[in-house]
């Protein structure tokens, strides 16, 4: 297998100069806690804007981006070093077809990212939507089944679509926070989190607005309609979550394959016990007691 290209960041150069700024004030700070590689798994739906996001974190145009659902079928992985720091960012295929999870979508990005850590989950979805509903949840289930519940530990959910008008006159921030609450609450059904653990652990909410008609500050930034640049806002939540412990997910054989099939076999041998004590040893002596031979027709 060719080795995997690490390009020199050169997106991070293209950043107005105040976004510029903050983003190396994070990256040394990762720095700092000895972190000089960063893995971030991009997942969600097809068509919510996962890729437009990689591309704009990157600050480059590194993956195709396609409005329509019928996207790339493979993960894509793109690599940037900057000053000894290394940014991986993993694109993933769409989640849902016809209307349920894509077992075998899961199943190409689990063989992906073998032997890769994963250290922060970016789950994306949009804003701009109304309601959350059961397939929902089963996605975030099948990721907690993939990986295991810690990956919501390192876990972001990223809203695009940020820069909306809210329907029927709602406010922006009621808009927004309604449809953070909803998420979260996706989250913690479909990772079979408790109530207070949620809490505990508080999973953090971005805003994010890829389109090229996003509004901008003074200093030339994309901002969300509050008027906070989200970009910096975004990398700045990636290195809390980081910071706050947790550990990143490593990707093993182990964790893809699911338990091992012998200790699997284990768990069924007092049923299997059970079972011929019930359904042979019964009828045996039910035999030897009416002094009859069994009929086989
Ligand atoms: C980072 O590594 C250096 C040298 O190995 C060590 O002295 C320092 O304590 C480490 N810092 C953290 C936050 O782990
Ligand atoms: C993953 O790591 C294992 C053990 O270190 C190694 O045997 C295997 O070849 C690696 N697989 C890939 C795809 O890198
Ligand atoms: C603006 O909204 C973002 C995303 O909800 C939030 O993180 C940020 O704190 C807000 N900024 C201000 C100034 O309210």
């Amino acid at each position: 297998m060719a080795a995997h290209l690490i390009r020199e960041w050169t997106g991070i150069q293209q950043f107005p100069t105040a976004t510029k700024t903050k983003l190396f004030d994070f990256l040394g700070k990762l720095k700092q806690e000895n972190v000089s590689t960063l893995t971030i798994l991009v997942m969600g739906k097809g068509g919510v804007g996962k890729s437009s996001t990689v591309n704009s974190i990157i600050g480059e145009r590194v993956v195709a981006v396609n409005a329509l659902q019928s996207e790339g079928t493979r993960p894509v992985m793109v690599s940037r070093s900057w000053a000894g720091f290394t940014l991986n960012i993993i694109d993933t295929p769409g989640l849902v077809e016809g209307g349920y999870v894509n077992d075998q979508a899961l199943e190409i990005i689990k063989r992906f990212l073998l032997n890769k850590t994963i250290d922060i989950l970016l789950y994306v979805d949009r804003l701009d939507a109304y309601r959350v509903d059961n397939l929902d949840t089963q996605i975030v289930r099948a990721i907690t089944d993939s990986f295991g519940k810690e990956i919501w530990q390192r876990g972001l959910v990223v809203l695009t679509h940020a820069q909306l008008s809210p329907p029927d006159g709602l406010n922006y921030e009621d808009f927004s926070s309604q449809r953070s609450k909803a998420l979260l609450k996706v989250v913690r059904l479909g990772a079979r989190m408790k109530k207070q653990v949620m809490q505990g652990s508080s999973i953090p909410v971005c805003l994010v607005e890829n389109s090229g008609r996003c509004n901008k500050n003074d200093c030339d930034e994309k901002i969300l309609p509050n008027g906070t640049a989200w970009i910096p806002n975004l990398v700045e939540t990636i290195a809390d979550v980081v910071s706050n412990g947790g550990r990143g997910i490593y990707v093993d054989l182990k964790l893809i394959k699911g338990p091992d099939p012998n200790e699997r076999g284990k768990i069924l041998i007092p049923f299997i016990l059970a079972f011929q004590y019930f359904f042979v040893v019964k009828w045996i002596r039910r035999w030897i007691k009416d002094d009859m031979p069994p009929t086989w027709e």
